[in-house]
């Protein structure tokens, strides 16, 4: 018999940082100055846990937390919602509890418990629901309650909208075109409301407060919350161990981070299950323990990671737009599998069951959501511990054949380690982060061509916007065959110069020269379904670039820096006010 899932009991560890940032972010906004944040970070790496501490810590301030997903299915429940949620929030922070309820009677007596003058706003509110006539209307007026309440009781307040990309679901109401410039008018609007939006659908998060029309992202400071470094699993998993009494050997919880990839959750659900095991047998948790225990978790039918696993399955299933369902699956099992593949190569290995232009869109809608990254043409999982998962389906048809079977045990372990060996610390999506926050800062500054791998000066562009870009194009329009082509980061300005492509890799090895080659091609095909030029195309390559690679970069004109190049540019921007004048002794 397997052992029973392990309850996970709750605890918060590490994040000492982002809970800094919180601070100061209230601080400020008592002082009056409002910050707006964006929590980024993908599903299960701890957001919510994050606020929950941060409304923890600061049990007495006004902070309103809404989980967007629970109650956005109408715009009266939304509104509802957050009426509620910023009494109750001011209540708080005035020294009263109020159980604020539902109904309009409740509302009209809170309100006036709050302060007499908030009766006209929720009165106003109140019967835009009830006419139901325009939902934009009542969206709007919504938006402004949080400003309007803390304007008349003087209170400074935090609004914590959660799973924030959910807010799109209310665009299927009639009327709500505006939705996003409700928004905006409320994180514009001046007084002490502060916004935090958070949500694990970082790409679809990224493009809705980067909408390049009305650019949200300006308002919001970006704040990603990546997987634990090792201390933060060792807090985490050591915490976990001596509050079950187990005793533990320190490179346990080395080989737990190693397993894990320091990904909070999975983390936490393997320490808990090497706890059971080890009282179940010696007491102790070694390295072994903690091997087996992630077996457990990975294969056994009732544990943690499994229930993740299947969830996340799903939720990538549902991705679903055109009755994908089957090629987003094979899919996910292609790349699981044999990653980092190429497009070409999954394409070749389901062509038989699926149509070219699924398999695209399939990875296209997978890449959307997180589940899958590409970089330099090639497909890579996000997530590691998933992507065991799908791979090992096999083993979890028999989990207590496969769980007493130490040879398959071994090979799983050793296919799986070979696999993820590197790259643990900075995902690729974190340092392409990095690229483009630093993109942000070009101001048209002159800087020395070295940093570039150039003999003369570069003038950086006057960035107006800083994101992705990508085109379909199914039918070869810009190549010799369909293809769809990306590039990480696309500066835009607003002169012709000032718009840059740039590649950002975070890869194993060093650049090579397909990879320049593609880069090129990708550069190509955007410039001209958008009828622009690039000023300039750079590749940034922290692993170093093949001498081959380097030699057609040069021919090309692409600017190449390395790692210690891009670390200088960071610095000298970091520092700059004024413009540098030209060969301003950086070398
Ligand atoms: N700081 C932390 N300390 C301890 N455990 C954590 C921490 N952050 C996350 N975890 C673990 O990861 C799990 C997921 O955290 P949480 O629900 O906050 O993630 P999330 O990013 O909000 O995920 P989702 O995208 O699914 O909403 C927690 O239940 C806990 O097991
Ligand atoms: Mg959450």
């Amino acid at each position: 018999m397997l052992p029973p899932t392990v309850p996970l009991e709750p605890l918060f560890v590490d994040q000492a940082r982002e809970l800094e940032e919180f601070d100061s972010i209230l601080r400020s906004l008592a002082a009056g100055v409002r910050r707006h944040v964006a929590l980024l970070g993908l599903r299960r790496i701890g957001k919510t846990m994050l606020l929950d501490e941060v409304r923890h810590c600061h049990a007495t301030s006004a902070i309103a937390y809404l989980a967007l997903d629970e109650v956005v299915s109408s715009p009266e429940d939304f509104a509802r919602a957050l009426m509620a949620e910023t009494m109750r929030a001011a209540g708080i922070a005035t020294g009263r509890a109020f159980d604020v309820g539902a109904g309009g009677k409740a509302f009209r007596e809170t309100a006036t418990a709050l302060h007499p003058d908030l009766n006209s706003g929720i009165d106003h509110l109140l019967s835009l629901m009830s006419e139901g006539s325009s939902y934009g209307t009542l969206l709007a007026a919504v938006m402004r309650f949080p400003g309007e309440v803390s304007r008349v009781l003087d209170l400074p307040l935090l609004v914590m909208l959660d799973e924030f990309q959910e807010i799109v679901r209310l665009k299927a109401f009639p009327k709500t075109d505006n939705l996003m410039g409700a928004v905006r008018a409320a994180l514009d609007r001046r007084g002490k409301v502060a916004f935090v939006v958070a949500g694990s659908r970082v790409s679809v998060m990224r493009n809705l407060i980067a909408d390049s029309e009305s650019p949200l992202f300006t308002r919001f400071e970006q704040l990603e919350l990546g997987p634990f470094a090792s201390d933060g699993t060792n807090e985490l998993v050591t915490r976990i161990w001596s509050e079950t009494g187990a005793d533990y050997e320190p490179d346990a919880s080395v080989r737990l981070h190693e397993l894990t990839g320091g990904w909070p959750f999975y983390a936490h659900a393997v320490a808990s299950r090497a706890g059971q095991i080890a009282r179940a047998s010696t007491g102790k948790v070694a390295s072994d323990t903690v091997d087996l225990a992630f077996q457990h978790e990975i294969i056994g039918r009732v544990a943690n990671i499994g229930q993740n696993c299947r969830y996340l399955l799903e939720s990538a299933l549902r991705t679903d737009a055109n009755g994908m369902r089957n090629t987003l699956e094979a899919v996910l099992r292609q790349v699981a599998r044999w990653q980092p593949i190429s497009r070409a190569s999954v394409e070749r290995r389901l062509r038989r069951h699926h149509a070219h232009t699924r398999i695209h869109g399939a990875i296209n809608a997978l890449v959307d959501a997180d589940f899958l990254r590409e970089t330099g043409g090639l497909l890579e999982m996000v997530d590691p511990v998933f992507a065991l998962w799908l791979v090992v389906e096999p083993e979890r048809r028999d989990p207590e054949a496969v769980l007493s079977n130490s040879k398959a045990l071994r090979r799983m372990l050793d296919w799986y380690e070979a696999q993820h060996a590197q790259d643990r610390q900075e995902t690729g999506l974190l340092f392409e982060r990095r690229v483009e926050n630093l993109a942000r800062q070009f101001r048209g500054q002159t800087v020395a061509g070295t940093l570039f791998g150039v003999e003369y000066d570069v003038r950086l562009p006057v960035v107006s916007s800083v994101g992705k870009a990508r085109v379909d194009d199914p039918h070869g329009q810009y190549g010799d065959r369909p293809d769809t082509y990306e590039v990480d980061i696309v500066i835009t300005g607003e002169r012709p110069e000032d718009y840059w492509a740039i590649e950002a890799k975070h890869r194993r090895g060093a650049i090579t020269q397909a990879m320049v080659e593609r880069f090129l091609k990708n550069a190509y095909a955007i410039s001209k379904a958008k009828h622009l030029t690039f000023g300039r195309l750079w590749v940034v390559a922290p692993r170093g670039i093949r001498p081959d690679a380097l030699d057609l970069a040069r021919r090309e004109g692409v600017l190449v820096s390395r790692l210690r190049q891009l670390e200088r540019i960071e610095g000298l921007l970091a520092t700059d006010v004024a413009p540098m004048p030209p060969s301003d002794g950086a070398q």
